[in-house]
């Protein structure tokens, strides 16, 4: 019986795959896609990608140029490498090319109301990108928040000064101290705490951290859409019962406010509104308020932790930098201080250089098929553009793979969209909206963390040998995380 089944799905499913190859094979015959390496049948080049993309990729587009084509099943895949071809898309053909590839583990009934996977820029996408931009990363509210990041800045040193002489995984730390900062600027609450480990799987930074890795699966329900329906691995369904159980820790919060609005039971004076007060103003649901929370998190607190790992790091390996760092920043705290010391800016640009927080940038999807450099992206291709190559070119830079932070000393070169040599938070109309708010953050903390302590490595490890490899995911994380010692500054 068994037997029989197994050869009619064999029957049935071989003609469909067929399809899909002609189809592949004639479209790019017909419409010169980028090139790129052969691919197997059916499956396109899933395997040749292996588990480090970064680099399978990159070496790809040395072989294949700075524009390529891969097949991952049925979906086309155009990746970017060089400055030019990433301001082909992120500028010459931004509007065409600013739909998003929302993976199917992201699909839910509420979808529609997502940010940064929102696949169409759509009426609420660019209500809720005005609603962040003005009220959340504004200068007005990011003055208005300064007196909450000096606040949260000071917890979490508190915490690291009853630390002293141990172990410290310091992205952790990081990451709950930009998880509440974030918090507060929604709901006006802490939502969680050092203790909690990020590997603890009821807590809400675990469950986060889960959602985070559910986005990189490898799912066939990627790579083949036409499967999307039957959720073959379980991803989808797994995803909605961790977001479900993220939602409960701040619905509760959510129904309390939008019950005391609609009683007039608080009267809030304006400067006092958190994010959430905004998102009620503007009749936003529940659900809708969910996936924007979600996101937020998503987008604003691992990129940064992540950053601020990186960076510690590299100072730790090249002593000369952290000694003009130290240098600049004594007795600088102040956040309009900090925006002024061109080291520390240059020490942060080149740690996003090397280390971009999200080195693909977020997949893109082209909303209509479009010309770029004499290649055709066929509608609904995915695009991505890979900072990291961009990062380490050494066409575009000079020793591209040392940490030189002078290198942007008198330089106007920035992040801001405008230099495709540099572009850690995208460019175009997707490109980051938390630029502003994320600046500050790695500004504060790096800062204080100088100022405040001397870091040691356990066991007296020489911090020249740190073991700097990456581990690929949404974000890009340091393989070994970062553990340090914190000692008073003599
Ligand atoms: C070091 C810190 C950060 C880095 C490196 C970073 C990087 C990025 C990148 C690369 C993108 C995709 C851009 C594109 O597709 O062109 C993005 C999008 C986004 N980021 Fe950030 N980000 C950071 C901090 C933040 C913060 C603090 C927030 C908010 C709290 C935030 C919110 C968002 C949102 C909402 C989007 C989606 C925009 C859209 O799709 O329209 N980011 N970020």
């Amino acid at each position: 019986m068994e037997n029989i089944l197994a050869s009619s799905l064999f029957l049935l499913i071989t003609p469909i795959f067929l399809f899909f190859i002609f189809k592949q094979r004639f479209q790019s015959s017909k419409n010169q896609l980028p090139p790129g390496p052969p691919g197997w049948p059916i499956i396109g080049n899933i395997l040749q990608i292996g588990s480090n993309p970064l680099v399978t990729i990159s070496m790809f587009a040395q072989e294949y140029g700075p524009l390529i084509s891969l097949h991952l099943g049925t979906q086309l895949l155009v990746v970017a490498s060089s400055p030019k071809t990433a301001s082909e898309i992120l500028k010459n053909h931004d509007r065409i090319l600013s739909g998003r590839a929302r993976p199917d583990a992201f699909e839910h009934s509420f979808s529609p109301f997502y940010l940064v996977w929102s696949t169409d820029c759509g009426d609420h996408w660019k209500t809720l990108r005005t609603l962040c931009r003005t009220e959340m990363f504004s200068p007005k509210a990011l003055e208005a928040q300064s007196r909450l990041r000096d606040e949260k800045l000071a917890q979490m040193m508190c915490f690291l000064h009853g630390k002293k002489q141990e172990v410290v995984n310091i992205g952790d730390v990081v990451f709950t101290t930009m998880f509440n900062m974030i918090s507060n600027v929604l709901f006006g609450k802490d939502l969680v705490g050092y203790e909690e480990k990020h590997g603890t799987s009821d807590g809400l930074k675990g469950k986060l951290f889960r959602a985070l890795k559910d986005g990189t699966k490898a799912n066939i329900s990627d790579f083949f859409p036409l499967f999307k329906r039957l959720d073959l691995q379980g991803i989808r369904r797994e995803n909605l019962h961790n977001l479900r159980e993220i939602f409960s820790f701040w619905e509760d919060i959510v129904a309390e406010r939008r019950a005391q609005i609609q009683d007039m039971a608080v009267a809030v004076a304006e400067e006092e509104k958190t994010f959430l007060d905004r998102l009620l103003e503007n009749g936003f649901s529940k659900d809708q308020i969910n996936a924007c929370a979600l996101e937020l998190f998503i987008a604003g607190v691992d990129t940064t932790s992540s950053t601020i790992e990186w960076a510690i790091a590299e100072l730790l390996k090249n002593k000369e930098a952290m000694s003009k760092l130290q240098e600049e920043l004594k007795y600088k705290t102040a956040e309009s201080q900090l925006s002024n010391c061109s080291y520390l800016n240059a020490c942060i640009k080149e740690t996003l250089r090397l280390h971009p927080a999200v080195p693909f940038l977020i997949p893109r999807r082209a909303f209509e098929a479009c010309e770029v450099m004499n290649y055709t992206i066929p509608q609904n291709a995915q695009i991505f553009i890979n900072v990291w190559a961009i990062g380490r070119n050494p066409e575009v830079w000079d020793d591209p793979l040392s940490f030189k932070p002078e290198r942007f000393i008198g330089s106007n070169l920035d992040f801001k969209g405008q230099d495709f040599e540099l572009i850690p938070f995208g460019a175009g109309r997707r490109m980051c909206p938390g630029l502003p708010s994320g600046i500050k953050s790695l500004q504060l903390i790096i800062a204080s963390l100088i100022n405040e302590f001397r870091w040691v490595l356990p066991d007296d490890e020489d911090p020249s040998k740190l073991d700097m490899k990456e581990k690929f995911g949404v974000t890009l994380q340091k393989e070994k995380p970062l553990q340090l010692v914190f000692e008073d500054l003599e």
